[in-house]
C-alpha cells in the first residue's frame, strides 16, 4: 500500500448544516417550555405540520386510478406544469406561450436548474442577490458557476427594507445582468416589497434590460395566492426575459415529496421553445426526470374544482393563522410592531448572535443565529412566553 491518499480520502470534513444541528439541540432540550422556531415548516395550533385535506384525498384517488409507474419525460407531469402556470402568472400569463416551464424536484431543483441554464448560456453571467437572502441561494446558484454580487436589501437593526440602496444597486447593473428577487414572504426577513416598490423595480428592469430571477416558494402564505404573486407578475411582464423558480412544498405542505417548477419567459415563442429544449437537456444531466407522486397529486387537486377549492380554503386558513400570530407578537411591544407588516413564515429579530444564544440558554428558544425565527413555529399558548423572553433580551 502506498501512503498516498486514495481518491475519496482526499475529501475534507464538511461543516454540519447549522439548521439541522439546531433541530437536534432543540430536541435534546428537556425543558417543557422550549420552542423550536428554527425549522422552516408550517405548524398548526397543535404544533403539527399537517398533510393538507385535499392532498390526502387526491393521494387516495391517485392510488386507486394510477395504472403505471412507467417513465415520464424530463419535463415531468406536463399537465401539472400547465395547471400551476395560471396560479403563478395569472390567466393572461398562463396563455402566454413565450413562458415555458418544467416540473422540478422542489424549489431547490428549480433554482439549480435556472442557475445551470444561465451558466450554460453565458459562463460569465452575474446575478445580483439582495442581502440578507436565504442561505441556500449561495450554494445552489453558486455551484452552477454563476457569479453572485450583493445588493443591499434589508436593514436588520432598523427592521426596514433598504429600498433606496437597492434601487441604486439595480440602476448600476448592466444589461443582461440577472437580479434575484423573492416573489413573496421573504426568507429570512419577512420584508416584502410593496406594489409601488415592485413597480419601480419593474421599470428599472425594463429600462436597463435586466433579467429577473424570481424565487417564489411561499405563494399563498402571505396575503393570498393572487396578491402574493402580483409584484412578481409586474416584473415578469416588464422584462424581455425572466426566470421563475416556484415551489409547491410549502403551499401544498408536501415538503419531503419535493415539488416545484421552473418557468422561463423569452421575447418570442421560438426563443421559448429553444429554452425548453435546453431545460430538458439540463434536467437529464441532473435528475433525468423529477419524482412523479406529488406532481400527479397536485394535478388531481387542481383539475378538480372541489379539491382545488378545498386546497385554497386550507391555504387561506394557514395564511390567516400566520397573520394572527404576527399581530399578537406585534401587540406585545412597540419594538416588535414591525412584525405585523411582514409576510409569510419568517421574521428576523434585531438582535446579535450573542442575544440569540442567550434566548436559547435562558429561555429554550431555538432560532437561527441571524435572529430569523419561524413565526408559525409558535402557538397561541406560547406566543406570550416567546414575546416576553424577546422583550427581556431587548431590554438588556
Ligand atoms: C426562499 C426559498 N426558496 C426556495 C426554497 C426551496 O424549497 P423546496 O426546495 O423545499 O421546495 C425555500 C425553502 O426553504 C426557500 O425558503
Amino acid at each position: 500500500m502506498s501512503d498516498q491518499l486514495t481518491l475519496l480520502d482526499r475529501l475534507g470534513e464538511q461543516p454540519a448544516d447549522a439548521l439541522l444541528a439546531l433541530i437536534a439541540l432543540a430536541e435534546a432540550d428537556p425543558r417543557p417550555t422550549k420552542i423550536d422556531v428554527g425549522v422552516g415548516v408550517y405548524r398548526d395550533a397543535a404544533g403539527n405540520t399537517p398533510i393538507l385535506r385535499a392532498v390526502k384525498k387526491a393521494e387516495l384517488i391517485l392510488w386507486e386510478t394510477q395504472e403505471t409507474k412507467s417513465y415520464l419525460g424530463s419535463q415531468g407531469d406536463a399537465r401539472f406544469v400547465e395547471l400551476i402556470k395560471p396560479i403563478v402568472f395569472g390567466e393572461a400569463g398562463a396563455r402566454d406561450d413565450r413562458i415555458v416551464g418544467v416540473q422540478t424536484p422542489g424549489g431547490c431543483g428549480a433554482l439549480r436548474l435556472g442557475a445551470e441554464l444561465i451558466a450554460k448560456a453565458d459562463p460569465t453571467a452575474r446575478i445580483l442577490v439582495g442581502t440578507p437572502t436565504w442561505p441556500n441561494h449561495e450554494p445552489l446558484i453558486g455551484a452552477a458557476g454563476v457569479a453572485m454580487v450583493d445588493y443591499p436589501y434589508y436593514d436588520k437593526a432598523a427592521t426596514t427594507i433598504r429600498f433606496d440602496a437597492m434601487v441604486d444597486a439595480l440602476n448600476g447593473a448592466s444589461a443582461g445582468d440577472l437580479v434575484l428577487l423573492h416573489g413573496c414572504c421573504h426568507n429570512p426577513t419577512g420584508a416584502d416589497l410593496n406594489l409601488d416598490q415592485w413597480r419601480v423595480v419593474a421599470e428599472i428592469v425594463a429600462a436597463r434590460g435586466l433579467i429577473p430571477f424570481v424565487d417564489i416558494a411561499y405563494q399563498g402564505l402571505g396575503d393570498g395566492l393572487e396578491a402574493d404573486a402580483a409584484g412578481a407578475c409586474l416584473v415578469v411582464e416588464a422584462a424581455e426575459q425572466a426566470i421563475i423558480a416556484q415551489s409547491c412544498d410549502k403551499n401544498f405542505g408536501c415538503y419531503r415529496d419535493r415539488l416545484g417548477s421552473l418557468f422561463v419567459k423569452m421575447p418570442t415563442v421560438a426563443g421559448a421553445e429553444k429554452v425548453m429544449g435546453n431545460l430538458l437537456g439540463l434536467a437529464r444531466t441532473m435528475w433525468s426526470m423529477p419524482p412523479d407522486h406529488m406532481a400527479a397529486t397536485v394535478r388531481i387537486i387542481l383539475d378538480d374544482p372541489e379539491l382545488a377549492a378545498d386546497w385554497r380554503a386550507e391555504l387561506t386558513e394557514m395564511g390567516a393563522r400566520i397573520r394572527q400570530l404576527r399581530a399578537k407578537l406585534a401587540a406585545a411591544d412597540p419594538r416588535l410592531a414591525y412584525i405585523a407588516g411582514q409576510k409569510g413564515m419568517f421574521s428576523m429579530l434585531p438582535i446579535s448572535p450573542q442575544q440569540v444564544l442567550n434566548l436559547r440558554e435562558k429561555h429554550g428558544l431555538y432560532m437561527a443565529g441571524s435572529g430569523r425565527f419561524n413565526v408559525v413555529g409558535l402557538s397561541d399558548s406560547n406566543v406570550d412566553y416567546f414575546a416576553n423572553a424577546v422583550i427581556e433580551e431587548l431590554d438588556g
